[in-house]
């Protein structure tokens, strides 16, 4: 098992190991009552799952925390993007009421990036903030949106307009679930992996055009996880350098609010790469031959280089993205594989951005 320790405000401990379901109950025990008996003092956990995660894992992780001394009850909402809204966020706080859910009980987030997101933003807010437990079960979720504290819902508006900041208290990544994870969902999260390859590190971009990431995926884990815990200990709260995780992001926010969220985020985050990548080149910040090498790596696990949204469709829908302040959009702009620059670009230049991007 690989202890990657992330020194924020509240820091906490990502694990990584095969067969870390298993041993939850234990592992949230040594946190969160590290030499006491849950017999004396004891802890409700309230799992929160999707339709899809609850019926295969649910069971699993219950009987463990049950093992260690908690007490369960559970939530299943319906999976999906679609889901991550105001009114199952309500739903749910609902639930923790009527279960009597107290601060000296923890919430434990079992599935992928949307459950994380909803189920964090409730630990955040439920009670002025409660303790959670991410258990990511999709790549996605492993290396990027369990680590760091972002929590959120979207609004019609656009993604991830409403959350706050909340780290967890423990992050468990067991490679083992991701053997099961349809192969349509483990694409998505290679998106996000190349990502990271793509803005800080050109040996791990390499690496990933060479081996599959299925063949190498604890070391992709443990990699994703050290780089962004990295950015994360240094700016914590997303003022700086911390917005450059946002590669591929502002146009493929778009492309996922313009599809209606029927394009999912990692489908989106490498369209979106794609087309910062060749504007980037055409407007002389970006060395030409990392385009090609991008292009390459992308196709390579069947994931789009463009989209078939128009420019002002993506500009109207980039401009509501939370990333925009006093009229400029900050864009992350590769200037060749492995490094990147946040540049703020006036919001009436974004259509150039997109057209410089091959977007018609
Ligand atoms: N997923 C981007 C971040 O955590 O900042």
């Amino acid at each position: 098992m690989k202890t990657i320790h992330v020194g924020t405000g509240v820091p906490y401990d990502v694990l990584i190991g095969r067969g870390l379901m298993d041993e939850a109950g234990t592992q949230l025990r040594n946190v969160l009552r590290p030499g006491t008996d849950l017999a004396e003092k004891p802890c409700l956990a309230a799992i929160i799952s999707d339709t899809h995660v609850g019926p295969l894992y649910g069971a699993r992780i219950k009987a463990s925390l049950e093992a260690a001394g908690f007490s369960c009850v559970s939530y299943e909402f319906k999976a999906g993007e679609a889901s991550k809204n105001l009114t199952t966020y309500t739903d749910l706080l609902h639930f923790l009421a009527q279960a009597h859910v107290t601060r000296s009980d923890v919430i434990v987030a079992l599935g992928g990036g949307v459950c994380g997101d909803m189920a964090g933003f409730a630990a955040a807010t439920y009670l002025r903030g409660i303790p959670f437990l991410q258990i990511p079960t999709s790549l996605l979720a492993m290396v990027d949106s369990s680590v760091g504290g972002k929590t959120a819902v979207d609004l019609p508006e656009g993604k991830n307009l409403v959350g706050a900041f909340h780290q967890p208290c423990l992050v468990l990544c067991d490679p083992d679930v991701l053997d099961t994870l349809p192969e349509a969902v483990f694409r998505d999260g290679s998106a996000e992996v190349i990502k990271y390859g793509m803005l800080g590190n050109e040996a791990f971009f390499e690496d990933l055009a060479r081996t599959p990431i299925r063949d190498q995926v604890e070391h992709v884990i443990e990699t994703c996880v050290a780089m962004k815990r990295d950015v994360v200990e240094a700016d914590e709260f997303d003022f700086g350098e911390r917005r450059k995780l946002n590669l591929g992001h502002s146009f493929g926010h778009a492309i996922e609010k313009c599809s209606a969220y029927g394009i999912s985020h990692g489908l989106a985050v490498a369209a979106g790469m794609a087309i910062m990548t060749r504007a980037a080149v055409t407007k002389g910040i970006c060395r030409p031959e990392a385009l090609p090498k991008l292009l390459s790596v992308l196709e390579q696990y069947q994931l789009p280089c463009g989209t078939d949204f128009s420019v002002s469709e993506l500009a109207a829908a980039a401009l509501s993205d939370k990333k925009m302040g006093s009229g400029k959009i900050s864009l992350i702009v590769p200037e060749t594989i492995g490094r990147c620059r946040i540049l703020p670009v006036p919001a009436g230049e974004l259509g150039s951005w997109l057209c410089a991007g091959g977007v018609k």
